[in-house]
């Protein structure tokens, strides 16, 4: 009897593992599904398989899930949003964005071909954007469309910036130091209007110095003209 129970149990046992090993193999792990940016809603169980229909050998997308990922408690982590899995020159956020396929180097966004295009809109968005500053201005307040209003800041003219960039890297008085203008661009912003500035190298001031420069396109370069 207490033998015949034990071998009750372990056929019980082994039933189980063998239906849950089933379902899991058969439905496979539809959960991932909900865990994408879209919700798997443009490339279902094929964002990550090379079957559509999921299971087996996985993309480069699937991969880079299977390494970061699921180190991370299976989520999209935003080391894997700023990789480019599939090599195709945008990253994984950008596909997703684009609705394009992450593991497809053949399916990739259009129209955003122009990185420059892209960063001085960003630098024209930043441009208009008070956030910037403490005291409500942006820096079209002053500079309307990167011109100027005419008017006068303290006892300074507030100058155009048409083909101001063109005149960078130049010597301020204010400074006492030859200054770029990405540093011009950080005096306005602490100096003006009372805000902090931004780390040069960062990705707001790569495109608000791009926008501003993009103001000087066809000017001849003239580095240290003008105050
Ligand atoms: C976000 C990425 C992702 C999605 C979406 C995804 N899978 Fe997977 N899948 C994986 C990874 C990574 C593995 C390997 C790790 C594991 O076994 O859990 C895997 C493993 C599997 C396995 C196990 C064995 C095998 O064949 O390698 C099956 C079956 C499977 N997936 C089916 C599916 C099905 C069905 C769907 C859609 C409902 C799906 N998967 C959606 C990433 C994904
Ligand atoms: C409240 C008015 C005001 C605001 C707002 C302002 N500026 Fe200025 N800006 C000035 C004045 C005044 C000067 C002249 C300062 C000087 O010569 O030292 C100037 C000078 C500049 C110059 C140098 C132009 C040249 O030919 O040397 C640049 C570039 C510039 N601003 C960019 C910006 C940017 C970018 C912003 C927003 C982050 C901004 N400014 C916000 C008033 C303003």
């Amino acid at each position: 009897m207490k033998s015949k129970s034990k071998k009750y149990i372990i056929a019980i046992t082994t039933c189980i593992v063998f239906t849950l090993t089933l379902i899991s193999v058969v439905s496979g792990r539809p959960f991932r599904l909900g865990r994408l940016p879209d919700k798997g809603e443009s490339f279902g169980c094929g964002t990550c398989h090379e079957n559509p229909k999921g299971g087996g050998k996985r993309n480069d997308f699937g991969e880079d899930w299977r390494n970061i990922a699921m180190k991370s408690g299976d989520r999209y982590v935003d080391e894997l949003a700023k990789l480019d899995s599939d090599k195709d020159g945008y990253t994984n956020d950008k596909e997703f964005a684009a609705n394009t396929h992450p593991g497809d180097p053949k399916s990739k966004p259009e129209g955003i071909n122009d990185p420059i295009a892209e960063v001085i809109a960003k630098g024209k968005a930043l441009f208009n954007d008070t956030k910037l500053g403490t005291t409500g201005t942006s820096c079209n307040s002053c500079h309307p469309n990167g011109e100027t209003t005419g008017g006068q800041m303290m006892d300074m003219k507030i100058p155009t910036l048409k083909g101001a960039a063109a005149t960078f890297p130049k010597f301020k008085e204010s400074a006492k130091r030859v200054i770029t203008l990405s540093m011009m661009n950080n005096m306005c912003i602490s100096m003006i209007m009372e805000g902090k500035s931004l780390k040069l190298d960062s990705e707001e001031m790569v495109a608000l110095t791009t926008y501003v420069t993009s103001l000087s396109n066809n000017e001849k370069i003239k580095v240290g003209d003008g105050k």
